[in-house]
């Protein structure tokens, strides 16, 4: 993008056709990442407001059928209140060039004939934050930690019934509104195993699940893990203990000797974790039973569906209590990745 010059966070040539759509940006920036930055604009004939999505390098990330079928699947008019309504894509149809720009409805996305996905305009839900921002400013009760887990777990079962996998499941992907109810967000990664499996080398680094790192094939648990990390990182303002810094590059090689040592989560984290083990989760049996079924092995890991039907998750009554006192500057960003 370089070069060109922006207004209200937007590149230039993206303003221009986003105006002749009918589209003021209003110059506030949701979000930015590696590959695309999230902006507020206006829909000049309703007024009304959404967010639209600016994707980087649309070519690279978004040009195959592939991806453009989960877009869809994910954003269909019916689908539950736990994930964005897209009104459309912005799509262009001769890469680099950019000649002709169209605004394509998710319906008719598979019968478009363009190329590129440049841009997404859904839903905005004012007053929402991102989790990760969420959590930094607040310190989780228990019953928070159950009731937001417990909507990430259906979100997900949902996609996963509908034969998608998200593979990117992070504290930034998941917006949380005023009144605590979730939106699973960012189906960037995200594709339709067709009843197989998948076998690209993505997602954030700190929750990919061992079998990716190894560069196995993998499928729907592969959410489950990542849930699992989220749950984790929730509870105890940490990354689990199999994560190791070097510098700021991680290492898969913590996570892959852990899933393939057989040893429990909980067991590492009380052996690493000394000061939490007496906090209201680190003593909780029934959140250990949890997390033991979703950070271990494929073979034995147990899918978000069965994750519902744990007793953790299935408790309706938590204490509302404090958690653990933290200083809430432990946890970090990962990027998506999509070749690590
Ligand atoms: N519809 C929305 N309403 C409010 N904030 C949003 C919305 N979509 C995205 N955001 C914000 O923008 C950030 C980046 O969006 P995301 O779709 O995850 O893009 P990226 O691919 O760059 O990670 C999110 O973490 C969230 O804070
Ligand atoms: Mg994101």
């Amino acid at each position: 993008m370089s070069g060109m010059a922006m207004t209200g966070g937007v590149s230039s040539l993206l303003l221009s056709k986003l105006s002749v759509l009918g589209f003021e940006p209003l110059g506030t920036i949701l979000g930015k990442g590696l590959f695309a930055k999230v902006v507020l604009v206006k829909e000049k004939s309703t007024e009304k407001i959404y967010a639209f999505k600016e994707i980087f390098h649309p070519g690279k990330w978004c040009k195959t059928d592939e991806v453009r079928g989960e877009c869809q699947a994910a954003s269909l008019p019916d689908s539950s209140n736990f994930f964005l309504k897209i009104r459309g894509f912005l799509t262009a149809n001769s890469g680099n060039s950019l000649k002709k720009w169209h605004l394509v409805e998710p319906s008719k996305l598979k019968e478009c004939s363009d190329d590129y996905i440049v841009g997404v305009l859904s839903e905005y839900i004012p007053g929402s934050e991102n989790l990760f921002d969420f959590n930094e400013k607040r310190t989780l009760t228990k019953k928070k930690v159950c009731d937001i887990g417990k909507q990430i777990a259906s979100a997900l079962k949902e996609m996963h019934e509908r034969g998608l996998i998200h593979r990117d499941v992070k504290l930034e992907n998941i917006l949380i509104d005023k009144n605590g109810k979730i939106k699973l967000i960012d189906y960037g990664l995200s594709r339709s195993l067709r009843g197989g499996r998948a076998n690209t080398l993505c997602g954030s680094m700190g929750y990919v699940a061992p079998e990716i790192y190894k560069r196995e094939t993998h499928g729907v648990k592969a959410d489950a893990w990542a849930f699992g990390v989220l749950l984790y990182a929730l509870a105890f303002d940490l990354y689990p203990p199999f994560i190791e810094m070097e510098d700021v590059v991680l290492t898969p090689k913590n996570t892959v000797e852990f899933a393939d040592s057989g040893i429990t989560i909980e067991d590492l984290f009380k052996q690493k974790n000394k000061s939490l083990i007496n906090s209201e989760l680190g003593r909780d049996d029934a959140f250990w039973t949890l997390l033991n079924k979703l950070l271990c092995h494929e073979d034995k890991r147990i899918t978000v569906a069965e994750a519902l039907e744990e007793l953790f998750l299935k408790e309706q009554a938590h204490e509302e209590s404090t958690l653990i006192e933290i200083s809430h500057s432990r946890l970090h960003k990962f990027l998506p990745c999509a070749c690590l």
